[in-house]
């Protein structure tokens, strides 16, 4: 059996007088990927923070890592990253020099090799020296999520890492998050797409009304519903097949 690289139990917050997070527990596997749904305000993004040590929950036990959250912050800064909600890269460096400052700042021993590596595993040798200002929505995504590599940490939280994206900026980052697990890394992400969770989580837990309500495989969840009922109808393609056909990417999904 794998073990739980994430465990969190009956962790609450609250803003002032208002409960966001109501006893919230879950856990999370070591190497899957995990999917937390939830609408706007719900705490996902709070959640994140809390697990990220940048912000205290009122009561909590959360464990990461082996690393309690209470003793132990710095081991837990140590072995995770965290791409926020909104991409945190400075503007007027190239895509390379912002690697190469977190490589810096994470101490890492060759900077600039940890850089190289990374632009070349993201594919993005042609912008690497170009000013991240002149970036599209998409490569900024992927460079934001190539800082959080630096360093390979143990765990990578991503908070909406394809809100605002066009769908084939999407397709990319999902491919970069199933190579992630792929090599071992746990990956736990904010989503607020239902289909961005069925085609990455291992796992799937909705947050709601303060506590997850629902935590289960695609598979699980599905049981939980009635079984469809059979009908025949023509399968209409969704606007979203169109779109990746007619740029030619449907086939590289
Ligand atoms: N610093 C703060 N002070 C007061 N209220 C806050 C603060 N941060 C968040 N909240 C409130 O807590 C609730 C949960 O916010 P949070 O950002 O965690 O939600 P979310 O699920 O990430 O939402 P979204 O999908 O919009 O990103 C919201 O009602 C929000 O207004
Ligand atoms: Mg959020």
């Amino acid at each position: 059996m794998k073990k739980n690289i994430i465990q969190i139990k009956a962790v609450k917050k609250a803003y002032k007088e208002v409960e966001v997070l109501k006893g919230v527990d879950f856990e999370v596997e070591q190497g899957s990927i995990f999917a937390l749904l939830g609408s706007n305000g719900a705490g996902k993004t709070t959640m994140i923070r809390i697990m990220a040590t940048l912000l205290k929950a009122d009561a909590r036990s959360v464990v990461i890592h082996g690393y309690d959250i209470e003793k132990k912050p710095g081991d837990i800064r140590g072995c995770i990253s965290l791409t926020g909600q909104f991409a945190a890269i400075d503007e007027i460096l190239t895509g390379r020099e912002n690697l190469q400052m977190i490589a810096k700042l994470r101490h890492l021993k060759n900077p600039n090799q940890a850089a190289d590596e990374l632009i070349s595993r993201f594919g993005m040798s042609e912008a690497a020296d170009r000013r991240v200002g002149t970036y599209s929505g998409g490569m900024k995504r992927r460079i934001d999520i190539a800082m959080s590599l630096v360093g390979n940490p143990k765990i990578i939280f991503l908070d909406e890492p394809t809100t605002g994206l066009d769908p084939e900026a999407r397709l990319e980052v999902w491919k970069i998050v199933k190579e992630l697990s792929a090599t071992g890394t746990t990956v736990f992400l904010t989503t607020q797409y239902l289909e961005e969770a069925e085609q990455l989580a291992d796992k799937i837990a909705i947050l709601h009304g303060g506590k997850i309500i629902a935590l289960d495989t695609l598979e699980g969840l599905k049981k939980l519903f009635p079984p469809a009922r059979v009908e025949y109808v023509e399968k209409q393609p969704t606007l979203e097949e169109i779109f990746l056909t007619v740029i030619g990417k449907k086939e590289e999904k």
